[in-house]
Order: structure tokens, then C-alpha cells, then sequence
């Protein structure tokens, strides 16, 4: 159980630095700098993937057997699979468009820069309730058995391709962003 809190927590702590990344692109955006695009949109679309195949299948059982335990979490664990939802969409646009901009069609900056503050907004949002309100609760809500249940619940986690394929997409974004740190003045 402990392990399972804490490698949800890992891959939060994960998300969030993806989201820096991110937001300092973002930032050189704004600023009428050259951003890498390539990296921004392989972040994004590295947290859908990982997201779609590991964590949040992970997140439904665990919301479920929490709402079974006490049923007053109904609401914020249904806001949460919202925001699931809102999350993938938001990070569909900002692909598009970044997508749109790499191809050299016209795009303009204000748009990206909408787009990824959006993105960035709902998921910080999500990421903080889980961390504050709902993986505390997980912890001592759920039992042994609901663990298990977490655990078997991603097919795609016992699949040593799709994890190992994650796995290197990861490393090699964390190796573009670091070079990206020691190259930017
Ligand atoms: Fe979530
Ligand atoms: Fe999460």
C-alpha cells in the first residue's frame, strides 16, 4: 500500500516538472524568444500517453473503491474525472497547434501561448487537489484489497513494451530538457 501512495506521488512530482518545462517555453514565448516547440509538444504528448496507459486507469479504480468507502466523495472524484476529460482535450488543441506551427502554418504565438496556459492551469489545479485532498484520503481509506484491485486494474502496466517504450520517450525528454537548461542564457 505505502509503495503504491508513493509511486503515485512519484509520478505526480513527475508531472509537475514536465509542467515547468513547459511553462518556461511558454514563458520564452511570451517574451518573443524561440521556445522549443518539439520538446513542448513531446511533453504534452508524452503526459497524454503516460496518463491514458498507467495513471489514470490506476486513478478510476482507486476514485471508485474510495466512493465505495464514503460515498460523500462522490462529487470532487466525478469533478476529478472531468478534469481527466478536460485535460486530454486542452492537451489535444495545444498538439494541434504546435503541431500546426513545426509544419510552418500560420499560428499565431498568442495562440500557443493561450492554449498552453489553459493546459497548464487545469493541470496544476488537478495535480494539487490529488496531492492535498485525494491520495492523503486514498491512504487511509483504502485497504490491502483495494490496493491489489489498483494494482491489476492497467493491463497496459503489465506490458513490458508499451512500460519500456514510456520509460525512454521519458529519458529522452529529461535529457532535451537538460540540455535545453544549459544552452538557454
Ligand atoms: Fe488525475
Ligand atoms: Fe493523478
Amino acid at each position: 500500500m505505502a509503495e503504491w501512495v508513493a509511486q503515485w506521488h512519484a509520478e505526480h512530482v513527475r508531472f509537475s516538472q514536465l509542467l515547468d518545462f513547459l511553462d518556461a517555453q511558454v514563458a520564452e514565448l511570451h517574451e518573443g524568444e524561440d521556445p522549443d516547440l518539439g520538446a513542448m509538444c513531446d511533453v504534452v504528448s508524452y503526459l497524454s500517453e503516460f496518463g491514458d496507459r498507467f495513471h489514470h486507469p490506476r486513478e478510476d479504480v482507486a476514485f471508485a473503491r474510495m466512493v465505495a468507502r464514503d460515498p460523500a466523495l462522490r462529487l470532487p472524484v466525478n469533478r476529478l474525472l472531468q478534469e481527466h476529460r478536460a485535460i486530454a482535450f486542452a492537451g489535444e488543441q495545444l498538439v494541434a497547434l504546435l503541431s500546426e506551427a513545426m509544419a510552418e502554418g500560420v499560428v499565431l504565438r498568442s495562440s500557443i501561448e493561450a492554449s498552453a496556459a489553459l493546459y497548464l492551469t487545469y493541470y496544476r489545479h488537478h495535480l494539487a487537489t490529488e496531492e492535498r485532498q485525494i491520495v492523503p484520503m486514498a491512504a487511509r481509506l483504502l485497504t490491502p484489497q483495494d490496493w491489489d484491485a489498483v494494482a491489476r486494474s492497467n493491463p497496459s502496466g503489465s506490458d513490458p513494451v508499451a512500460a519500456a517504450a514510456c520509460n525512454d520517450a521519458y529519458r529522452a525528454l529529461r535529457e532535451r530538457m537538460a540540455t535545453r537548461a544549459t544552452t538557454t542564457p
